[in-house]
C-alpha cells in the first residue's frame, strides 16, 4: 500500500480539521479551539445529521462563518480536510467512516472509547499503512491525560497492573450514595444533571468502564483483551445497607475496573467493589476519575481530575488535534493478545438478606468451608426485622470463583430472600493468584 505523506506544521500551514458530530463534547472542541485560535489548527468542515439544527444552536455561535456544515459523510471524505475529528460515539457508522477517511489520508483523533476498544488495532494498523495518526487521548478519563501520561511518561516502566475509577456516572452515583442518598433519587438527578443516559445500563452495568479497561491494559501493558471477555458487575445491586457496613470495614464502595498481568494470563474485572478509606480512590467524588497505574520499576503513578464533561474532554481532544499538526509521534511498542480471567486473590465481602431461622450462618459457613474458603468477620446491623434480616460476611483472600462456587448453593437455600451480594474488597497489596 502506498505511504502518503502527513501533512504538518513542519509545511508552515495549519492543517484543516473536520469535526464529525456535534453534541456535548463538538460542541465545546468548536468552543476552546475558538477561544484560544492555535495557528497550527483550522477548523473547517463540521458535520452532523439534521445539520441545520446544530447550525442555528448556541453552541454554533463559536464557530467562524467560513466553516462548511454538512450532513453528507462524503463532502468530508472528498474534502481537502486532514484530520477528522470524530465526536459522534458507536461502533456503526463510524467505524466504516473512519476506515474510509484513513484511507482518503486523513489523520484521526477520536473520543470514541467502544470504536478504540473493539476496533482500535484495526484502525491503527490503517493508520500505520498510510503514515497518519490515529489518537484517542480523550476516549478514556476524559481530561485527565492518562492514555498520554502512559504513552509517553511510562512505557519506560514494565506496568503489570492498573486500577481505577473510569467511569464519573458510578462514581457521583456511590459517592452520592455514601452520603446517604439512595441509588433510585441518585439515579434520577443524574439523569437530570446529563450524567447518565435515560439509558443507564453502559454506565452502570459496567460496560462502559470495561472498554476503557481495555483501552489502558493495551497502552499501559501492550495486552490486547476481547472486552467481552472482562467480567462486569452492575453497581445496581448496591444498597444504603452496604455503605454502612462498609463503613464498619472502615472501606466505602466504589466502581473499580482492575487488571493484573500474570504471565501470558491477565486477570480483569470492572465491578462495585470495597475500597480502603485510606485509599485514593475512596477520595474519589462525584464525576472526578482517578488511574492508579503500578510499574515494576517507577511504583505507584496517580492520574486524577474531571473524567467527563464536554470541556475537559475538548481539551483531551484539542491537545490530540496539536499533536496531529505538530507530527508528533508517540511510541509504539508491541501488543500481545491475553486471555482474561476475572479472578482475583481478594477478601469478599458478601451480603444476604434472609428470614431469619436458626442455623443459617453454619450452612453459609458449611458451604464457603467446602470450597475452601474462610470466614474472616460476620456483621450484623441491630434494627432490622427478622423476616428480612440483611447482614455480612467477609472471607479471608480467596479467588472469586471459589466464592462463586459457594454462593450458588447457598443462593438456594429457602431462607435467602434476594440473590447475595458479593464484592471484592481491595486490600494496600492487593495481587491476582
Ligand atoms: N460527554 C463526555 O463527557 C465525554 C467524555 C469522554 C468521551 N466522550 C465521547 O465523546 C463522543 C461524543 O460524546 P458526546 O457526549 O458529545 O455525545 P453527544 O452529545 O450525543 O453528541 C454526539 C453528536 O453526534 C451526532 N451523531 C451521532 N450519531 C450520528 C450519525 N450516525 N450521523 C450523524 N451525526 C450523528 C449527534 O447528533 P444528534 O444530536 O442528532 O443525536 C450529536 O450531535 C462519544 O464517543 C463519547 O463516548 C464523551
Amino acid at each position: 500500500m502506498t505511504t502518503k505523506r502527513k501533512k504538518s506544521v513542519g509545511a508552515n500551514k495549519a492543517v484543516k480539521v473536520a469535526l464529525l458530530g456535534f453534541g456535548t463534547v463538538g460542541g465545546s472542541v468548536a468552543r476552546v479551539l475558538a477561544a484560544s485560535r492555535f495557528p497550527d489548527v483550522q477548523l473547517t468542515h463540521i458535520f452532523n445529521r439534521n445539520v441545520d439544527r446544530k447550525r442555528s444552536s448556541e453552541a454554533a455561535k463559536a464557530v467562524s462563518a467560513s466553516v462548511v456544515w454538512t450532513d453528507n459523510i462524503d463532502v468530508i471524505l472528498r474534502s481537502d480536510v486532514d484530520v477528522v475529528v470524530e465526536l459522534m460515539g458507536g461502533l456503526n457508522p463510524v467505524e466504516g467512516w473512519l476506515r474510509k477517511a484513513l484511507v482518503a489520508g486523513k489523520s484521526v483523533v477520536t473520543a470514541n472509547k467502544q470504536l478504540i476498544a473493539y476496533r482500535g488495532t484495526g484502525l491503527a494498523k490503517i493508520a500505520a499503512q498510510h503514515n497518519l495518526h490515529l489518537l484517542h487521548g480523550a476516549a478514556v478519563a476524559g481530561g485527565v491525560p492518562v492514555i498520554p501520561g502512559m504513552l509517553q511518561g511510562l512505557c519506560g516502566d514494565q506496568v503489570t497492573r492498573l486500577s481505577g475509577i473510569v467511569n464519573g456516572t458510578c462514581n457521583y452515583i456511590l459517592s452520592r450514595m455514601e452520603a446517604g442518598a439512595d441509588y433510585a433519587t441518585v439515579l434520577e438527578d443524574a439523569q437530570q444533571l446529563g450524567y447518565a443516559e435515560s439509558d443507564p445500563s453502559a454506565d452502570v452495568d459496567g460496560y462502559d468502564a470495561r472498554a476503557k479497561l481495555c483501552i489502558l491494559s493495551r497502552i499501559a501493558m501492550h495486552a490486547e483483551l476481547d472486552p467481552d471477555a472482562v467480567a462486569i458487575q452492575t453497581i445496581s445491586a448496591i444498597e444504603a445497607i452496604d455503605f454502612s457496613y462498609a463503613k464498619e470495614l472502615n472501606c466505602t464502595i466504589r466502581q473499580v475496573s482492575r487488571a493484573e498481568l500474570d504471565g501470558k494470563l491477565m486477570h480483569a474485572r470492572v465491578a462495585p467493589m470495597l475500597v480502603p478509606l485510606a485509599s485514593p480512590m475512596a477520595w474519589s467524588h462525584g464525576t472526578q476519575n482517578m488511574v492508579v497505574v503500578s510499574g515494576r520499576f517507577g511504583g505507584d503513578v496517580v492520574f486524577s481530575g474531571h473524567g467527563a464533561g464536554g470541556e475537559p474532554t475538548a481539551v483531551a481532544v484539542v491537545s490530540d488535534l496539536l499533536a496531529v499538526a505538530q507530527d508528533c509521534r508517540t511510541v509504539q511498542l508491541p501488543v500481545r493478545r491475553r486471555e482474561v480471567t476475572g479472578d482475583f486473590l481478594a477478601p469478599h465481602y458478601l451480603r444476604f438478606v434472609v428470614d431469619d431461622k436458626p442455623g443459617i450462618v453454619s450452612a453459609i459457613s458449611g458451604a464457603l468451608s467446602k470450597v475452601g474458603a474462610n470466614i474472616d468477620s460476620l456483621l450484623q446491623r441491630r434494627g432490622y426485622p427478622k423476616h428480612r434480616l440483611p447482614f455480612v460476611v467477609t472471607t479471608e483472600p480467596c479467588l472469586s470463583s471459589t466464592i462463586e462456587r459457594a454462593l450458588a448453593s447457598v443462593a438456594r437455600m429457602d431462607c435467602m430472600l434476594e440473590k447475595p451480594l458479593c464484592l471484592q474488597m481491595l486490600e494496600v497489596e492487593d495481587k491476582a493468584e
